[in-house]
This record gives structure tokens, sequence and C-alpha cells, in this order.
């Protein structure tokens, strides 16, 4: 099939570069020319593991190509993701400016019939308002309006594409179903759930399944700070919660907290959407305030090691992004513990084998920049562990504490083992 995904970022790449390795013809569209150029020199705007070989491929053979071009990629196209983003505005709410956007514009160029999907995550609603512009654009827009919500994960996007654990497909119209059966053909396993409902079940369901996943890391985060007052192992805490198959190990890890451009974002646009119509979604609140205080706890945890003064310290902060196997920084962690050291005075060094440079843009001069491990550490006061990158993982202490000031680690994400780290001679504190 002819398709285009108009907004070429972690979602946009990541969905055209993979329909492209199942034959169909992709054309990949965005606004930003830079990130055209950088495309069509062969290289990646961002990091995302495997990716770059999945475009190398595809873009050899011919069947995905790059463009600034909206009318070009729309006028050639069957099926048409939209893939912008959708921040959030000033109230909470999603900022759909850049999906209505994309809607007028293919109001404006499809002649024939063509199917418009929402694979951004948007408020239910949206898809009937999308279909509501359509129609005030051009009364005889000839297009089917589909929500189909994404679930990949940026880190491991290529693989969560290739192999989702569903593919939910919102949409009025049979036509627009089986094109969608068409489109997903080559995932789809006898295993495969596909869920065909109505839009708003299957704008909600993104919001439902983010938020749930948001609420399991504040609700564990809250029983690692129970613990920390009454005593108990978190991590023991946590094993045997995930043994019980009802609840399940994943996202069950404390922290200093989650941060993204999912969850944040997509609790605020879920409360707004509630509050829009008169519900007050107190849980979801609360999940997002526990999250926003947990970032700052391993900062109480450092001024209890070394007083309220920082100023004659150097903090070294490993992983930068909000998760591994990502240069994504929106709403991460670590710039927040950044933020709050840099507001006490204390010196930072930071530490992340990909997302260094985005920071730079962020911080300049206001921070120093290790380009290894060992580097990040020499005069360091203590090692603040925010993002949980392999690297991080099998590090000998032993030796990395020959060169550092004061032997000292938070470990934001509870990775270590806190018995190896003490006989390494270190003070430990762990979430
Ligand atoms: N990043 C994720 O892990 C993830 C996962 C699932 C769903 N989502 C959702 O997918 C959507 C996109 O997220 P993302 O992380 O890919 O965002 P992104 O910021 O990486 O990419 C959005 C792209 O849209 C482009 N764009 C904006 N206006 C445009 C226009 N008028 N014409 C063409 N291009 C335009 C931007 O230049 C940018 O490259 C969001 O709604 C997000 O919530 C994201």
């Amino acid at each position: 099939m002819n398709i285009s995904c108009i907004g070429t970022g972690y979602v946009g790449l990541v969905t055209g570069a993979c329909l492209a390795d199942l034959g169909h013809n992709v054309i990949c569209c965005d606004i930003d020319g830079k990130k055209i150029n950088t495309l069509q020199q062969g290289k990646i705007p961002f990091y995302e593991p495997s990716l770059k070989d999945v475009v190398e491929r595809t873009v050899r053979k011919g069947k995905l190509t790059f463009t600034t071009d909206i009318q070009k990629a729309i006028e050639n196209s069957e099926v048409i993701f939209n893939c912008v983003g959708t921040p959030s505005a000033q109230d909470g709410s999603a900022d759909l400016q850049y999906v209505f956007a994309i809607t007028e514009a293919v109001a404006r160029y499809a002649q024939n019939y063509k199917v418009l999907l929402n694979k951004s995550t948007v408020p239910p609603g949206t898809a009937r308002r999308v279909q509501h512009l359509l129609k005030e654009k051009n009364p005889h827009s000839p297009v089917d309006v589909v929500s189909n919500p994404e679930f990949l994960k940026e880190g491991s996007a290529v693989h969560d594409f290739t192999h989702p654990d569903k593919i939910v497909v919102g949409a009025q119209s049979e036509k627009a179903f089986q094109i969608l059966r068409e489109v997903y053909s080559g995932f789809i396993r006898p295993y495969l759930n596909l869920l065909e409902t109505d839009w708003e079940t299957a704008e909600i369901l993104k919001y439902a399944n983010n938020s749930f996943l948001a609420t399991k890391i504040s609700f564990i985060n809250e029983i690692a700070n129970i613990c920390d007052k009454v005593g108990g192992d978190i991590k023991t805490v946590t094993k045997g919660l995930g043994m019980d198959y009802r609840i399940n190990p994943k996202f069950l890890n404390a922290g200093v907290g989650f941060g993204g451009s999912c969850f944040p974002k997509d609790l605020r646009a879920l409360i707004a959407a509630a509050k829009d119509q008169g519900y007050d979604a107190k849980l979801l609140q609360e999940v997002l305030s526990l999250n926003e205080r947990q970032k700052k706890i391993i900062l109480q945890k450092i001024e209890q090691h070394f007083g309220k003064n920082l100023q004659y310290h150097t903090f070294t902060v490993w992983g930068l992004s909000f998760k591994p196997k990502t240069d994504d920084l929106r709403e991460a962690p670590s710039l927040v513990i950044i933020d709050l050291l840099l507001q006490r005075k204390a010196s930072v060094c930071v530490y992340d084998s990909v997302a260094m440079d985005l920071v730079k843009a962020i911080y300049g001069g206001k921070l120093s920049y290790a380009s290894s491990l060992e580097q990040s550490i020499t005069e360091s006061s203590a090692i603040i562990l925010v993002t949980e990158w392999d690297e991080f993982r099998n590090v000998n202490f032993s030796e990395l504490g020959k060169n550092m000031k004061e032997k000292v680690i938070f470990d934001g994400r509870n990775i270590y083992e806190s018995d190896q780290v003490r006989k390494a001679g270190f003070i430990y504190y762990g979430m």
C-alpha cells in the first residue's frame, strides 16, 4: 500500500520504517527540514536501537523516502498516519494544534478515498473532531478517520512495533477496518490481539494503558518510601509482588520517578479531559503529584548525608535520558535532580553515553561533562545513579572508588546489591 507518516519523530519514523519493511511504500514527512535532511543523508536524528538498520534497508529497497512536502505525501498515499506531537498545553490538556494542522492539510489535498489515522496520543473525542474538521474544510471529503494509538516504548521501539501486544483500531466504517487489517497483515499472528472498536474507546484505551503503568510506578515508590520509614526491603517486597500473576513484575521498580514524553503528559491530558466533563480524576492526580515528589526524594537523602550546604561538593550524575536506550530528555528526572543540585550551588559532573549533547544544549557551562564512566567520578563526593543504562550495572566499585573524594552512592533505581557496594567501601543509599 502507499502510506505516509506525517511527523517523523520517534513514533513516525519507527512506524514508517517498520511498515516499509513489511513491503509498503512509505513517505515520511516532517515540517522540520533539518530532520528530513539528516534522514536523506542516511543518518537518524535521534537514538533508537536497531532503527538505523531498518531505515537503511528500506531506503535501499526504495520502500522508504523522506520529504517536507506534505501535499506530495498526502496525494501519493492511500493511508496517512498522523504522528505529530501532542504536548501538554498550559492547563495540562493535550495541545492538538499539530494534529489539526495535518487534518486541514488532508482536507485540502485529499482528492480520492483515503484513511487518516491518528497515531498520536489524543484525548477521547479527537477523531470525532478531526472528522468534523475534515467535513467543515471540505464538505465532500473522501476521508475515513481512524484512531490507531501506538504502544511502543522508546529504547525497544522497533521490536515493540513489529511484535505488538495489541493493535487497537477505532473506526466507523468496515472499509477502514479492512484497510487497517491490510496495513498490519504482516504483523498479525494467530496470537495477536487486533482490537477493533469505536473511536473513543481506542483513544481512551491508550491513556488508560499509560495511566495504569504510571500508577504502578507511583504505587511501588509509595511502598518504597514507607519501607524507608518502617523497615523492610523494597527489593524483596517487589519480587514477592511480582510473583503474583495478577500483579506482574514489570513497571514495579522503586526509583526516582517516571519521566518521558508520554506518562506525565498523558496523565495530565486524561485528568484535563475528565475535568472538562466535570469529573475529578483524583487517583491520577495523586499518581502525578507523588511522582513529582519522588524526583526530589533523592535530594533529601543527599542532604541527610552531606548536610544542607552542598557548595563544596561535586556530584556525579550517571544516566540522563528519561530511561535507558534512548536519548529522549523530555521530563527526565535527571533534569530535576541536576536543577536541585545547582540551586544548592553544588558542582555537577554528568555522564550518559548518548544524551550528553542534548544536555549540553540545555546547561552549557553550568555542568561538567565526562567522556567516560571512569572520568565522571574523579574528585567526586558521590555518585547519583539516575538512569540505569546497562553500562552502570557491572561497575568495579573497588577500583572506581580509589579516584573519588568520598565513596558514596545514591542508587536512584535500586540496581545495585547494597552489600556488594558496601564491601567495596562505599556508603550506599537506595530508594
Ligand atoms: N515517543 C513515544 O515513545 C511514544 C509512544 C507512543 C505514542 N506516542 C505519541 O506519538 C505522538 C508523537 O510522539 P513522538 O515522540 O514521536 O514526537 P516527536 O516530537 O518525536 O515527533 C513529532 C514530529 O512531528 C513533527 N511535526 C509537527 N508539526 C508538523 C507538521 N505540521 N507537519 C509535519 N510534521 C510535523 C515534528 O517536527 C516532529 O518531528 C505523540 O502524541 C506521543 O504522545 C509517543
